[in-house]
């Protein structure tokens, strides 16, 4: 089914100057780029993305990482977007992520993995609307 999923590529990444290159991986997997800002986040909204880690060890260290540079946040659109994004990226820790996955390629740690992409339609659904008004997200 034709998908939207949130895609962040978060400050370890912008830092190494690889937004492009990341961008790269998505359109040539098909995924459109429907929606797209960078921003610096605040420590509540970070919070709020992530709030349903509150109660796990590595929260805080998590929230700290978010917030300590802009992150680039993008809406993408594509036929099985979810899934399609979550297998560009590879696993959440980049030391079992396949070879040439974002994360392999770009993620230095468990806590600085490059990207972050929803993990189902619905928590995507979520966490787009999160950070995107629906004028915000253009039909493509
Ligand atoms: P992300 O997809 O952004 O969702 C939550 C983030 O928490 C995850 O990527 C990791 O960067 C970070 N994290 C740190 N430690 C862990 C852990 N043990 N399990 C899952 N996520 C973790």
């Amino acid at each position: 089914a034709l998908e939207r999923t949130l895609s962040i590529i978060k400050p370890d990444a912008v830092a190494k100057n690889v937004i492009g290159e990341i961008y790269a991986r998505f359109e040539k997997a098909g995924l459109k780029v429907v929606a797209s800002k960078m921003k610096q986040l605040s420590r509540a909204e970070a919070e709020g993305f992530y709030a349903v880690h509150k109660e796990r060890p590595f929260f805080n260290a998590l929230v700290e990482f978010m917030i300590s540079g802009p992150v680039m946040i993008q809406v993408l659109q594509g036929e099985g977007a979810v899934l399609k994004n979550r297998d560009l990226m590879g696993a959440t820790n980049p030391k079992e992520a396949a070879a040439g996955t974002i994360r392999a390629d770009f993620a230095d740690s468990i806590d600085a993995n490059a990207v972050h992409g929803s993990d189902a339609a619905e928590t995507a659904a979520v966490e787009i609307a999160y950070f995107f008004a629906t004028t915000e997200v253009h039909a493509r």
